[in-house]
């Protein structure tokens, strides 16, 4: 299959490298000339585990190629696929899909032969149905069919994701396009991904509500983390205890700080207004965004509870920046507004990330960044984890418990064991778990 590509971001980036993996002839597009020159010299845009080896190796193969003008290679193309980016448009919380619709006129003008042009990007119900209009008024002779084909990767694992994926969702109307997204995913034939095929609105539908029942999963067991500190019981235990009871599931029952990331924050959001929209609003979604929005800030307040209530003239270092681990994104991560309830306290912060300080720095100026996490430490009255890397799962506290200046850890992520910590002679707060 020939398969051009039209964005060259996250999915855009990981889908071709992969696709050119599987053995098809990918061409990723990008409007961006700094960009597309990088990745020619084999400098990725984003952090993201195994993706530079793997965009070298196909490059190095001659499947993967990277152009500025996609006339060329939507020409050739059997599958077109857009993944530009949808942003939170500022003010109404809509997806902003300028960018989608800019794609699907630009793909029209260079239509030929029979093509499947395949929303990729996370969009709206309803949103294919634009996208066929528009390439059909541009080009009212092309022999076309435009499907959705939502993407379920996470970041720091998404090319384990888009290789063995649990399904894939294909929205196509038509036959004749299903046909051409099945020769695009066949390699997976043999990991048996499941491959469903539905409707356009259905498809795009799924993926808002795949995202928006993991951000309510997370969501609830925070909440029952909260309870657990009042009542004195133990979240992880609750979870697995739930969790093993396979009509819930065990993943997604961590509690922690709060969801944030460029997925859950946008696409509940976009959930939320376009069921308001629809007349069919999604209350329980709704709720979801308030309680996680309010945690964020809240986890704050659990520190300054943890320093004795109060860290004004206090050094606090943070461990952890990014919205997960094994991502530079700090986009809706937790550390932004509990570093900013921290300060607002009036307490110095200093923060360890081993991949988001640069991304931070833009976001949080008036922070001390630390070269490790022992530096980080160096004097501090509070060690708080807020992202759960795996630098920070094997501190040596022996070394932190001399450096600080007071041996208080706030471990947002559950990463140690409350024992383990008291043991070595600190003064332990976890998430929703006894003290
Ligand atoms: C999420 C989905 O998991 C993907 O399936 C989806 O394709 C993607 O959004 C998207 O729409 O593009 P991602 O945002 O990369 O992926 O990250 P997740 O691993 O899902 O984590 C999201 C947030 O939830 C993080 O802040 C994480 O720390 C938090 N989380 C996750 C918890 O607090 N507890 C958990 O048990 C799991």
């Amino acid at each position: 299959m020939r398969i051009a590509m039209v964005g060259s971001g996250y999915v855009g980036l990981v889908s071709g490298a992969c696709f050119a993996d599987f053995g098809h002839s990918v061409v990723c597009v990008d409007k961006d000339p700094a960009k597309i020159e990088s990745l020619r010299a084999g400098r990725m845009p984003i952090y993201e585990p195994g993706l530079e080896a793997l965009v070298a190796e196909t490059v190095r193969q001659g499947r993967l190629t990277f152009r500025t003008d996609l006339t060329e290679a939507v020409a050739q193309a059997d599958a077109v696929f857009i993944a530009v980016g949808t942003p939170s448009r500022r003010g109404d919380g809509f997806a902003d899909l300028s960018y989608v619709y800019a794609a699907a006129r630009e793909i029209a003008g260079a239509l030929t032969g029979y093509t499947v042009v395949v929303t990729k990007s996370t969009v709206p119900v309803g949103t294919g149905d634009e996208v066929e209009r528009i390439i059909r008024e541009a080009a009212p002779d092309a022999d076309v069919s435009v499907v959705s084909n939502p993407e379920f990767l996470r970041e720091g694992a998404a090319i384990g994701d888009f290789k063995r994926p649990d399904r894939i969702v294909v929205g196509a109307d038509e036959a004749r396009a299903a046909e051409v997204m099945n020769e695009v995913y066949r390699p997976l034939y043999l990991n048996q991904a499941p491959i469903l095929v539905t409707s356009r609105r259905t498809a795009e539908l799924t993926k808002y509500a795949a995202n928006a029942f993991l951000a309510t999963k997370i969501t609830f067991i925070n909440e029952m983390a909260d309870l657990c500190e009042r009542v004195g019981a133990d979240v992880q235990a609750v979870a697995r205890g739930i969790g093993l009871d396979n009509r819930i599931g065990s993943k997604f029952l961590h509690a922690g700080p709060g969801y944030g990331g460029s997925c859950f924050p946008k696409d509940t959001l976009a959930l939320v207004k376009t069921a308001q929209d629809a007349g069919s609003p999604v209350r329980l979604v709704e709720t979801v965004v308030s309680v996680n929005d309010q945690r964020k800030r809240a986890m704050a307040r659990k520190v300054i509870q943890a320093c004795g209530g109060a860290v004004r003239g206090k050094t606090v270092a943070v461990l952890g920046l990014t919205f997960k681990p094994n991502t530079d994104d700090m986009r809706e991560a937790p550390s932004l507004a509990i570093i900013a309830g921290l300060q607002d306290a009036g307490a110095t912060v200093r923060a360890y990330d081993p991949e988001g300080m640069e991304q931070a720095r833009t976001l949080l100026p008036d922070l001390a960044y630390a070269e490790d996490p022992y530096d980080c430490a160096e004097g501090a009255d509070a060690l708080v984890i807020v992202t759960e890397w795996n630098a920070f799962r094997a501190l040596d506290f022996e070394r932190l418990h001399g450096l600080m200046a007071a041996p208080v850890v706030v471990d947002l992520r559950n990463v140690y064991r409350p024992q383990d910590l008291e043991a070595k002679g600190f003064r332990y707060t976890g998430v929703g778990r006894p003290e």
